[in-house]
Order: C-alpha cells, then sequence, then structure tokens
C-alpha cells in the first residue's frame, strides 16, 4: 500500500495562475497569544490553518482564553486579561518552536507553574536561549537536557530588563517583549542582525506603546490590550515556494495578492529579481502596521546568488527552497552564516544536501551553509522531508523540473504551516 504521507510530484512544464494564501504564520502566532491578553474578543480572518497555529490556539485555551473556529480560517478569541489561568496539564507544543519560546515570555509573567513540551522535533531543540534572559527577568525555569524540552517555568513578579540577544531569533525578541509586557518597569531588546518585527507590530496592533530606535526595541510593563479586529496577511514564507516554482520556468507567470510584504520579511523578492527573475509588487496597503500587497513575477533566465550576513537571517525559513532550486541556476547559490538552519525542524542544511543529491546534483554540505554549483540537471528519484515542512515543500518545488516523477517521503509534514500546499500546487503547475 502507498504511505499515505508520500507524494509524488511529476515533472511540470510550466507555472501559471493567481494564488491567495493564507494567513502568516508568525502573525497568527502573536495574534492569538497577544488576543488571550487583551480584554474583550479578537475577530481574525485568514488565521493560518497549520498544526503549528492550532498548536498555539489549543495552548491558550488551555491557559482560559475561549477560543471559536469558523469556516474560512476565520477565529474568534476570548481574551482574559494579563493574568491566565492555571493549565489543567503540559501545554502540548507539538511541532512549534514558536509556540514554545513565545509562549514562554507569557508563562514566565503568571502565578502559576506550567510546563511546556514538544514532538520528538521540538524536543531536540535549543530552549536555553529564551530560559536564561526570562530567568534574569525573575522567573524560574528548568529544561530538560542540554537545555532542550520540557521547559518547567513557575512564573513570578518580573522584573523589566536590558538585553542584548546572543543570537539573532525573532521568537526570542518576542517571547521577552511579552515577559516585557507582563514586568515592571521598561523592558529593551537589542538583536545582533535585524530580525521579523511581527511582535512590535503586533502589540502595537493591540494597543501597546512599543518604540524602536535601530535594532533596539522597548515597551513599558504593565500596559493593558484592547481586542483587534484584523484579517492575517498571507505568509510569504508559504509564497516563497510558489515564486520560487514561477523563477524556474522561463514561461512562467505568477501572481499572489493580499500577501504579507512586510520589509523584514521580503528579501527573497530582492533576491529573486537579483537573480534576474521579473518580479513586481502593486496595490501595496497597511493593515495593523503590517504591509500587505500583490507579487507578481515571471521568470527570466536565473543567475545564481551568494547570501551571508544579514540577508541569511532575514531569509532564514526561505533558504531551503532556493538551495532546492540553485541546481537550475546558471551559476549556483552559496549559502553561508546560517548555521541556525541547523537547529530548525529538522537539520535544514544536511536535509536539503541529502536530497539533492539523492536527484543526482553535487553539493557541499558547510558548517554555516552550502554551496550548490549550477547548471546541474536534477532526476527524479526519492527524497524525505526529515519531518520539516519545509524540506517538504523545498524539493516538491525541485521536483517540478526534474527529469521523472520524484516522490516525496513524509509529505504530510507540510500541514505544519501549509496544509493546504500540495492543491494550490496542482492548481498552478501545468503537466
Ligand atoms: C519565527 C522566527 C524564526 C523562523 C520561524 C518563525 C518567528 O525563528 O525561523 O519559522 O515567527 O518569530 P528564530 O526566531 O528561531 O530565528
Amino acid at each position: 500500500m502507498a504511505d499515505p504521507s508520500s507524494v509524488v510530484v511529476r515533472p511540470a512544464r510550466n507555472v501559471l495562475g493567481s494564488l491567495r494564501l493564507p494567513g502568516d504564520k508568525s502573525i497568527s502566532h502573536r495574534y492569538a497569544m497577544l488576543a488571550a491578553l487583551a480584554e474583550g474578543t479578537t475577530h481574525l480572518e485568514n488565521f493560518s490553518r497549520g498544526a503549528d497555529c492550532a498548536s498555539t490556539l489549543a495552548c491558550m485555551e488551555a491557559l482560559g482564553a475561549g477560543v471559536t473556529r469558523a469556516a474560512e480560517g476565520g477565529v474568534d478569541i476570548q481574551g482574559i486579561g494579563p493574568a491566565l489561568q492555571p493549565p489543567a496539564r503540559a501545554l502540548d507544543c507539538g511541532n512549534s518552536g514558536s509556540t514554545m519560546r513565545m509562549l514562554a515570555g507569557i508563562l514566565a509573567g503568571q502565578r502559576f507553574s506550567s510546563e511546556l513540551v514538544g514532538d520528538a522535533s521540538l524536543s531536540r531543540r535549543p530552549m536555553a536561549r529564551v530560559a536564561e534572559p526570562l530567568r534574569q527577568m525573575g522567573a524560574t525555569i528548568t529544561c530538560g537536557a542540554d537545555g532542550r524540552p520540557p521547559l518547567r517555568i513557575t512564573g513570578a513578579r518580573l522584573r523589566a530588563m536590558d538585553y542584548t540577544l546572543p543570537v539573532a531569533s525573532a521568537q526570542v525578541k518576542t517571547a521577552l517583549l511579552f515577559a516585557g509586557l507582563l514586568a515592571e518597569g521598561e523592558t529593551s531588546v537589542e538583536e545582533p542582525l535585524r530580525t521579523r518585527d511581527h511582535g512590535e507590530l503586533a502589540l502595537r496592533a493591540f494597543g501597546a506603546e512599543v518604540t524602536r530606535v535601530r535594532r533596539r526595541a522597548s515597551l513599558r510593563g504593565g500596559q493593558k490590550l484592547h481586542a483587534i479586529s484584523a484579517r492575517v496577511p498571507g505568509d510569504i514564507s508559504s509564497a516563497a515556494f510558489f515564486l520560487c516554482a514561477a523563477a524556474i520556468f522561463p514561461d512562467s507567470n505568477l501572481v499572489i495578492d493580499a500577501l504579507g510584504m512586510n520589509p523584514t520579511r521580503a528579501a527573497l523578492l530582492d533576491v529573486l529579481a537579483a537573480m534576474g527573475a521579473r518580479v513586481a509588487v502593486l496595490n501595496l496597503e497597511e493593515h495593523q502596521d503590517e504591509l500587505v500587497g500583490t507579487v507578481k513575477v515571471e521568470a527570466g533566465a536565473l543567475k545564481g546568488a551568494t547570501i551571508a550576513g544579514v540577508q541569511s537571517a532575514a531569509l532564514i525559513d526561505e533558504l531551503p527552497v532556493l538551495a532546492a532550486i540553485a541546481p537550475y541556476t546558471q551559476d549556483g547559490i552559496e549559502i553561508r552564516d546560517a548555521a541556525e538552519l541547523r537547529v530548525k525542524e529538522s537539520d535544514r542544511i544536511a536535509a536539503v544536501a541529502r536530497n539533492l543529491r539523492a536527484m543526482g546534483a553535487q553539493v557541499e554540505e558547510l558548517p554555516d551553509g552550502l554551496r550548490v554549483p549550477g547548471s546541474q540537471p536534477l532526476r527524479g528519484g526519492e527524497v524525505d522531508s526529515a519531518g520539516d515542512h519545509r524540506i517538504a515543500m523545498a524539493f516538491a518545488v525541485a521536483a517540478l523540473r526534474a527529469s521523472g516523477d520524484t516522490l516525496i517521503r513524509g509529505a504530510s509534514a507540510a500541514r505544519i504551516s501549509f496544509p493546504e500546499f500540495f492543491t494550490l500546487l496542482d492548481a498552478v503547475t501545468q503537466l
């Protein structure tokens, strides 16, 4: 019997059409958490239907918020204010690092003890980066072996803090700002490189005052949040798979509208344009301070790219798909300064290298990245998602231009961020 979690992807002739994508995962998590801490009922449209955001909703429900899901991605969340209720059992974050890290910031400021657990992949991921600063704010936190989950958190009356993040991480920055909201005094978080600022923008949308000076965000503790009514912009990290798929076919033409265009997330558009794809952004608008717009991509001959430093941090979730299409570029793609990829849902550097080799490509694995030469034809074969949603989707894209069918083992991992992925891929690919 066929493995139900495997998918066969056929070579395509082209990518054509227009799409509207489900809500951004990063924004959905943050809105759900802040909605629980707010007074009143928040109404969200186009909330992510991925399993990760379902984990966040279930946790907020277990902490006392009222959660009602409507059809078509609508969610109502009845907030209970800053003092949440003690959960009856351990809070299950599933596969979601965002849920565990950001929620830790909120739980650190509660007057009860709680435990955060996750699946096998999440249980291998580093948590000391969030536990350590939260301890400095006054919470008692124990981790499992080597600073991994589970996290046991005994909340406290937190002290505000001025903290410089040793590793660029939007999840940790957001966790500390959420903790700062519950602390006495003004908390500042400085990041070594600019990361996505959805935490800051979401706090403002819910009524908190957050100031930002260069790479330093600050907020006063004790500010009250109010409920909002919002539509979550389409997820640009999900769009990345379609944008890259369009970029590798010379006659493609793809339009994605209502897409999140936050400048801290949109670096892929610059990279694709610099490689030679024709990228246009239209109809830009602002919703809750988040930029939303329409993106149109038509491919040209793709040169290559070197991605390093601040660009690697800005593209962290898009690097697997860029590496997966690198053989189809003229000069290849080199990725450096991306060691964080090794501690995502899988070791994404190793998983990409393994799968590219399985499709017949040469690839050099580096401690902090990959070097993938260009002008290499790929052949269909068997690849494995390593249980990682972005690896499954990246190789579905690579498979579109391979010679022969590709079997993607563990393709159902796409459900973590983008359950609609394979259906939408079918809709825009011409066989
Ligand atoms: C995210 C931040 C990034 C990213 C993840 C979502 C967020 O993780 O990889 O998919 O929503 O803040 P890090 O904070 O670990 O860099």
